[in-house]
């Protein structure tokens, strides 16, 4: 399969040297691009600002905004199977940009934002019958919240994980998740490397293309 895979935080910059973001290390991502390639499958992966190595035979596409990254799914979805959306995308950035640092005496106490896009919904008129995988990090209840994205989102897929949790979530290398599906009761994982669980994704991926085949 040919997979479109996003990584990371994105940064939404207010000049600049600086940026609001969030605690996303990209490692859920580029664990799922592994675990793709390992399988023979082909991965692009559009990535954030993040410190890891890219995985060998991985094609990948460094981006710095949700802007950013939207622009980078929108050119590259076309020619993919799957779209898998790992990427801890900004829900703001600043109204306004500098080109130039800000002064201190120019930043203002109260910093106007605007939304930013939702990347899955803006791609869901291209769907087709492209499968979407989505994640949600909560720290409320995880299950009532990814039940409402995977519905919201038009998703075939949304691995949900709490992040309050000291061994899943950011930046540690291990993931509790549970898969939920429009079809299926939700399937609870055991904690397990962030690397297996990219594998119980593509495990998912390959069922699903078995079931229904696309032709992209
Ligand atoms: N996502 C996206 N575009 C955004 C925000 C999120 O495509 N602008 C994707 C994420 O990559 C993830 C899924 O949507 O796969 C859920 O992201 P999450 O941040 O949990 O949800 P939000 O849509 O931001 O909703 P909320 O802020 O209410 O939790």
């Amino acid at each position: 399969m040919k997979l479109l895979i996003t990584a990371g935080p994105t940064r939404e910059h207010l000049d600049p040297v600086r940026f609001l973001s969030n605690r996303s290390s990209g490692k859920m991502g580029f664990a799922v691009a592994q675990a793709a390639v390992e399988r023979g499958h082909t991965v692009t992966l559009v990535a954030g600002p993040v410190t890891l190595p890219t995985p060998e035979q991985v094609f990948r596409v460094d981006v710095v905004s949700a802007l950013d990254m939207l622009a980078a799914v929108r050119r590259l979805l076309p020619y993919q199977h799957a779209l898998v959306m790992c990427a801890a995308v900004a829900d703001w950035r600043p109204k306004s940009q500098s080109d130039t640092k800000l002064k201190k005496t120019e930043v203002p106490i109260e910093v106007a934002l605007e939304p930013n896009p939702d990347i899955l919904k803006t791609m869901l008129p291209l769907k087709e019958d492209r499968i979407f995988v989505g994640f949600a990090a909560e720290t409320g209840d995880p299950l009532a919240e990814a039940q409402r994205k995977l519905t919201s989102k038009g998703l075939d897929l949304i691995v949900a994980n709490d992040v309050t949790r000291p061994d899943a979530g950011f930046e540690v290398d291990t993931n509790l998740v549970t898969f939920l599906t429009p079809s299926e009761p939700p399937r609870a994982l055991p904690l397990q490397s962030k690397l297996d669980i990219g594998r119980a994704i593509v495990d998912w991926l390959e069922q699903r293309e078995r079931a229904a085949p696309n032709i992209t």
